[in-house]
């Protein structure tokens, strides 16, 4: 059985809200062969590229965290109709220097959640752009746009409805066969 190392990215800040509740759902339907493992980036201080002729210790962690894995997913609320900022900070980070971009050739796939009927549709698409800027291959479809109603997400990441939960299942099936896909023909460091 090919494993695959999926670090995840929660967009969110907040502790123990609605998007670390899907991120663990996700771990539980994801399929044997994605070790799943979150990286964080909450530590980051606002990037600037003054830092880049010398990383600081958490910069130079938070891309060796991104290099060691073979895929990403991002798990993102949104805020004022886009991604917060401190995910966009980390990208930021893991961009840069200009030509050790961490996210080049590596497969990513998006998500999240939020109380509205739109569940981050526009912060998703927004990340999507980011995304094809750093020159990560994602995943096109399935798209996941979760409404979180109350309940929807146990705090263990058990998903209360079926129907949500064959959908959660299928995503993350969709993503191995992607990630498989992708590393097919674009080997790691390609
Ligand atoms: C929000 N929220 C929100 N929701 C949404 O669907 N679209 C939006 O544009 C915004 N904008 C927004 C801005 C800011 C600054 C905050 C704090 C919140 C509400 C948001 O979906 C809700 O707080 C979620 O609970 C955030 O996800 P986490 O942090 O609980 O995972």
């Amino acid at each position: 059985m090919t494993t695959h190392k999926v670090g995840h990215l929660i967009g969110s800040l907040a502790k123990g809200l609605i998007n670390r509740k899907l991120a663990k759902a996700l771990v539980r339907l994801a399929p044997s062969e994605l070790e799943m493992s979150e990286i964080s980036f909450n530590d980051l201080p606002l990037y600037s590229y003054d830092y880049d002729a010398n990383y600081p210790p958490v910069g130079k962690a938070f891309k060796a965290a991104i290099a060691a894995v073979d895929a990403v997913l991002f798990v993102t609320p949104e805020y004022n109709r886009s991604i917060p900022g401190g995910l966009k900070n980390a990208i930021d980070w893991a961009s840069r220097p200009c030509g050790s971009n961490s996210f080049a050739h590596k497969p990513s796939a998006v998500i999240g959640t939020s109380p509205g009927a739109i569940g981050t549709a526009v912060a998703q698409q927004n990340l999507r752009s980011v995304l094809s800027f750093c020159n990560s291959p994602q995943m096109n479809a399935p798209e996941a746009y979760i409404q979180f109603t109350p309940g929807l997400v146990t705090d263990d990441g058990e998903v209360t409805n079926v129907g949500t939960a064959e959908f959660l299942r299928n995503f993350m099936t969709e993503f191995h066969a992607f990630i498989a896909r992708v590393r097919s023909v674009l080997p790691k460091n390609a």
